[in-house]
């Protein structure tokens, strides 16, 4: 039986991934930081529907004590997915330490330092790490500078520890396109959706399934490592 943590994994994008690979047959370790409710009622719809099968930690993923103390509780491990993230606004005069620090910590630092506390318990297991990026770590979202610079990061760190943790563990990302609004409603006027939605090659946004599908292929792929792959409905056509 095989075993994937996602972080992030209690509701969204991360809740399908989630889903998806356990129906796949894979055992769930649903991380959490503050949406311990959902967490706990996504794993025990898994537990339903296959006994044992789903199991809930909390963490803060920018302390990095938090860090190695969830990777020293997981003892097996086949699939890491790093899918925990802040996105909101960042105009460049704004921007401090704390902004800085707050985005950088958990889109890159905690994505590292959980892949490298992990490293030994996927290598038993010939594992894989699968990063969300973004399309944006190519081509900068206007007004999110510090996000942008986060998501290109952990792009970078996909390729690196591709190369880094070979040939035991393959590292792959998904970056994708617009797939759900941010809970955050400020972040994006409705001016901005629409001018988003407009240079969409297929005319509308995707579904978290499409992340969770693309997440699941490269998870079951045993010849592919170091790449990114897209899922962004043709949006980086018209960028
Ligand atoms: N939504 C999109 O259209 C879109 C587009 C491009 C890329 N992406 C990427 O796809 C992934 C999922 O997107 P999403 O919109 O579903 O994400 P999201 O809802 O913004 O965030 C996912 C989870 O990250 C967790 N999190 C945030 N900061 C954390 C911290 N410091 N420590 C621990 N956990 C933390 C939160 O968990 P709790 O709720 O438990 O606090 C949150 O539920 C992200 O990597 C995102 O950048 C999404």
């Amino acid at each position: 039986m095989k075993t994937a943590l996602i972080t992030g994994g209690a509701q969204r994008i991360g809740a399908q991934i989630a889903q998806t690979l356990h129906n796949d047959g894979y055992n769930i370790i649903i991380h959490y930081r503050h949406s311990k409710k959902t967490a706990e009622i996504l794993a025990k719809m898994l537990n339903a529907q296959r006994s044992d099968s789903a199991t809930i930690i909390q963490a803060e993923l920018s302390n990095l004590d938090d860090i190695h103390t969830l990777s020293h509780s997981i003892e097996q491990l086949d699939v890491l997915v790093n899918n925990a993230s802040v996105f909101y606004p960042t105009p460049v005069k704004e921007v401090n330490q704390d902004i800085w620090h707050n985005i950088m910590d958990t889109n890159v630092m905690a994505p590292f330092f959980l892949s490298q506390s992990l490293t030994a318990t996927l290598r038993k297991t010939s594992g894989c790490i699968i990063n969300i990026v973004d399309i944006h770590a190519e081509r900068p979202l206007k007004n999110h500078a510090i996000y942008n610079i986060s998501k290109a990061g952990i792009a970078m760190m996909t390729k690196t520890l591709a190369k880094e943790l070979a040939p035991e563990i393959r590292v792959c990302g998904v970056s994708p396109g617009s797939i759900l609004w941010p809970e955050n409603e400020v972040s994006l006027t409705d001016k901005q959706k629409n001018k988003m939605l407009n240079k969409i090659a297929l005319g509308k946004q995707g579904s978290a399934t499409d992340i969770a599908n693309t997440v699941l292929f490269l998870a079951n792929s045993t010849y592919i490592t170091g790449q990114i792959i897209s899922v962004d409905g043709g949006r980086t056509l018209n960028q």
